[in-house]
């Protein structure tokens, strides 16, 4: 196929590429952004070795010490592209309602001016002196009823490598797509073009960024960035904020969640799903270690970011629609997390993380000892005596938002059932924000209503690192806030029908359960160990849901009182307990207050029966 304005460019697609729609937008893109070269990626071992060596030769990628961390990889990015950009997302739908007062929002046609037809348009040009690549990926198990498909094009061969350990990439998606599947179109160019004979940097950026979706066409447009959720386009932009799209219009749930396996000293086994904002823990709750004393209890990791969660049979079954962690590193380390440390032994791609002299890396939190020479992520010289500050801090040899990206395979509590096209059944949502006062260390919803309240209420405070305004607690519906594709009230209103359906066709619904694990004493430390002991309080959720477990209503729901826990093996007092269980009515008169500033921002559809379930919980708190 071939495009007058191509310059003479052949797409030349391999034939088993049928998709006619696919060669045609791919014809379009190519005129458009008017890369040098073309290149398909069938998603081969051998492909990626000559990408990752094509990134060595540009010096975006060094190689590791194979001794130390055989087949991985570090990557520094520019020191201006290191994290999401939610100031610079938009959802482009149809009507700024819509897109709620949660989202930007550009008219859509106002926006295709600015990426694609306007005389200045980002994307003309964009791909100059570069090679564009076409990545085909499956979210989630090729072929499951559960799994949707997306083409990426990009101009970085990063993006590309990357994005064969996110998820399911290469030649057997075409299989699937055939002549007329259907396939989530997403561009990507760093919006860094190349003249004849100019010479490229390592991390070729732009300053200026877009992250654009269209909900109506479920089209990704992203401009400007090479960074993570920002290019990397299967993850936040497709899995959540375009697949939330498509589970409102076909009845399902595209979600922020953690998926594991938890089976019992008796073998059953069960499956929980848990929504935790950024700086919660995620990553180490997906990957957790039940304390022995407990018994012979197991966790095993579906998923660590993203849940696609739909009604089959009655029940709501789940697939992590990745197929890789991209992680943060830096708090990463043996002693918190060593199901997590030990999938990072081989074949990683390191990102904006420190290099230690034996060609290794390093991130703060690994170990409580500092090395003594490092080069830090922006490649200077790094010692702890030089590194400080005039404040005395030290400047981290790590980014804060450092990742790794690995594959799902090398989790060694990896769950068996982690590639089943058929999901895993859901028994518990569970939502936990990080609340150093307040919020109990758990407490079970009463009903499907109450758990979409307490879900759509949650928040965390935000740590320095991420805000630098430490304590402020930010509200996080469902931790979906940066990555809801519509109106969040129409969000609440999607999960209060789904749960109302599934019951009204006699389905058992998940049990939901909000946690925090960050309460405080008055010595300012955190009460509640954590880790692995929040094995504890899933131990209770489970026998709660088998009718084993006893609990104590309040006003916020049922909690378990201190002799409902499991504290073989851990000195846990009782006053410690209270203290992160307890609820203090003055601090919930003023939390209410916060759900009430929530609740005026997401007036627009906010649904009537969370307005009831507030009404009933101020009612219980005066009584
Ligand atoms: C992530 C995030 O990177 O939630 O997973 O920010
Ligand atoms: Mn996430």
């Amino acid at each position: 196929m071939n495009h007058p304005s191509m310059a003479g460019l052949q797409i030349s697609a391999p034939s088993y590429v049928k998709n006619a729609r696919l060669l045609a937008w791919v014809a379009e893109i190519a005129a458009l952004t008017q890369p040098d070269q073309i290149h398909w990626c069938d998603g081969s071992q051998e492909e990626y070795d000559a990408l990752c060596q094509r990134l060595v030769a540009a010096g975006t990628f060094k190689p590791l010490n194979p001794a130390k961390r055989p087949g991985s990889f570090l990557a520094c990015s520019d020191p201006s592209d290191v994290a999401r950009v939610e100031d610079r997302t938009f959802i482009c739908s149809d009507k700024k309602e819509d897109a709620g007062p949660t989202n930007n929002w550009t008219a859509p046609a106002e926006m295709r001016v600015l990426l694609q037809t306007g005389d200045n348009a980002l994307f003309k040009g964009a791909m100059r002196g570069r090679t564009m690549y076409v990545v085909p990926f499956s979210m989630g198990p090729l072929g499951s009823p559960i799994a949707h498909i997306g083409i990426e094009l990009s101009d970085s061969p990063y993006v590309a490598v990357n994005m064969r350990i996110m998820t399911r990439m290469g030649k057997a998606v075409y299989d699937v797509l055939g002549v007329d599947g259907q396939f989530v179109p997403c561009v990507h160019t760093v919006g860094a073009p190349l003249e004849a004979g100019q010479k490229d940097v390592t991390w070729p950026c732009n300053k200026t960024k877009y992250i654009v979706h269209y909900p109506a066409t479920r089209e990704i447009w992203s401009y400007g960035s090479g960074y993570g959720g920002n290019a990397l386009l299967g993850k936040k932009c497709f899995a959540l904020r375009i697949a939330s799209n498509m589970g409102r219009d076909q009845g399902w749930l595209a979600e922020h969640m953690l998926i594991l396996g938890v089976t019992s000293p008796e073998g059953k086994k069960s499956h929980v799903a848990a929504a935790f904002p950024s700086a919660c823990g995620k990553t180490n709750f997906a990957m957790l270690i039940p304390p022995a004393a407990l018994g012979d209890w197991k966790v095993t990791t579906i998923g660590d970011d993203i849940a696609w969660i739909k009604p089959v049979d009655g029940q709501l079954r789940a697939i992590n629609p990745e197929a890789g962690y991209f992680g943060v590193a830096p708090g990463t380390n043996f002693k918190t997390n060593p199901n997590c440390m030990a999938s990072l032994h081989k074949d990683v791609i390191f990102t904006n993380v420190a290099l230690t002299d034996d060609g290794d890396v390093w991130w703060e939190g690994m170990t409580d000892e500092l090395p003594s020479h490092l080069i830090d992520w922006q490649g200077k010289d790094w010692t702890p005596e030089t590194a400080k500050g005039a404040d005395g801090k030290l400047r981290p040899a790590a980014h804060p938002n450092a990742r790794f990206t690995v594959a799902a395979t090398n989790n060694p509590a990896l769950d068996p059932e982690w590639d089943n096209p058929a999901g895993v059944a859901i028994d518990a949502f569970i939502f936990g924000g990080r609340r150093s006062t307040t919020v109990p260390l758990a407490t079970e919803a009463r009903s499907w209503v109450e758990g979409v309240y307490m879900a759509a209420t949650m928040g965390s405070e935000t740590t320095a690192a991420a805000a630098g305004q430490m304590g402020v607690v930010r509200r996080d519906p469902f931790a979906m806030l940066p990555f809801t594709g519509y109106n969040m009230s129409d969000y609440f209103q999607h999960w209060l029908n789904m749960g109302a359906k599934l019951q009204a066709e006699g389905a058992r619904l998940p049990a939901i359960y909000c946690v925090n694990w960050f309460r405080k004493g008055a010595d300012g430390k955190f009460v509640w160990p954590g880790y692995g002991d929040n094995a504890r309080v899933m131990q209770w959720m489970l026998g709660r849901i088998e009718g084993k477990a006893g609990g104590a209503e309040n006003i916020f729901g049922v909690s378990p009182t201190y002799g409902d826990l499991n504290w073989a093996g851990l000195d846990f007092s009782q006053a410690q307990f209270d203290s992160v269980i307890g609820i203090d009515h003055a601090a919930w008169q003023q939390e209410l207050k916060l759900h009430d500033e929530l609740f005026t921002q997401l007036a627009y559809h906010l649904p009537a029966e969370l307005v009831a379930t507030k009404q009933a919980l101020e009612q219980r708190l005066a009584a």
